[in-house]
């Protein structure tokens, strides 16, 4: 007889599997604890006892796929989200940037937008917003619509402006988002230069020359192999001298970047991709 423990593994893999055959979506790599959490999450909210009740509801109803993906996609995210990350950035990484005539930057994982948006604020602040093309990628669709709008709530705007001071903004963080009822509005100049478009991380390709990319709070969804899958595939898109930043509790440690990584600021999760000279 085997143990239950067996049976509820067997049980997910036929999930994931099923999944994976309807949508193209796998699963597989993401770290179980958490894909745990999130299926359990799922049966108690359709009032199901076992993770085989799922396998037909994936296979012949689009819209529980729908929930599950959003189950599954955490969108948690704030404006200038560890605020002292963002002032490093000016510091240490932006008058790199200035040198460059183009700049391309790429935000992983970009869940509502907030983290966009920051960035946008500073890179307006530091005079580098026109020249720079920011893409935004996540594969929660849902939303990406909402960050395409770039509406906030306003309550939560008071937070935020601490944040945008702690990471050494520059003007009034009033100026950027009009507010109406109990929304926030970001103006639309910061929106101008941001592509938003949907991208998953586990089947899609990576994006070429890219000057900085933000990936964070993302990997630590995903085991350590789609981790190293994920981390080279960012390296790849990265120029030579490229900047990567990962999430504060994420890291490069046991991934093939290690080495070709040095560290801008190691607590902060802030990389700069190494000059590699070609032999002959
Ligand atoms: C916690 S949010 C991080 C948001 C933002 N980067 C931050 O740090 O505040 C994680 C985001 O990763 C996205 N995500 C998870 N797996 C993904 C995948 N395979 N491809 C693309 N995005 C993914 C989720 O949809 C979610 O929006």
């Amino acid at each position: 007889m085997n143990n239950l423990k067996e049976i509820e593994n067997f049980e997910i893999d036929c999930f994931l599997q099923a999944i994976h055959l309807r949508f193209g979506y796998d699963f597989s790599d993401y770290a179980k604890a958490s894909l745990k959490r999130r299926i359990q999450y799922r049966l108690q909210q359709d009032g199901l006892n076992h993770i085989s009740e799922l396998i037909p509801r994936v296979l012949h109803d689009e819209a529980f796929f729908k929930r599950f993906l959003n189950d599954m996609s955490i969108t948690v995210t704030e404006m200038f989200r560890t605020p002292l990350m963002f002032k490093s950035l000016r510091e240490n990484i932006v008058d790199k940037l200035k040198t460059y005539p183009r700049i391309n930057i790429w935000h992983v994982g970009c869940a509502t937008g907030e983290e966009v948006y920051s960035m946008a604020i500073l890179l307006h602040e530091e005079g580098l917003l026109e020249k720079t093309r920011i893409y935004a990628t996540d594969y929660n669709r849902h939303s990406l619509e909402l960050a395409q709008k770039g509406i906030f709530a306003l309550q939560r705007m008071k937070n935020y402006n601490q944040a945008y001071q702690l990471a050494g903004g520059s003007s009034s963080f009033t100026d950027y988002y009009s507010a109406k009822y109990d929304g926030a509005k970001m103006k639309s100049f910061l929106k101008k230069r941001i592509t938003f478009a949907h991208h998953n991380l586990i089947s899609d390709q990576g994006f070429a020359q890219m000057h900085l990319i933000m990936c964070r709070n993302v990997l630590i969804y995903f085991n350590q192999q789609l981790q190293n899958r994920v981390l080279t595939m960012l390296g790849q898109s990265l120029l030579q001298r490229g900047f990567l930043i990962i999430g504060d509790k994420e890291s490069l440690e046991f991934s093939p970047l290690l080495d070709e990584f040095d560290a801008i600021d190691a607590k902060l999760k802030m990389f700069q991709k190494r000059l590699v000279f070609n032999a002959g």
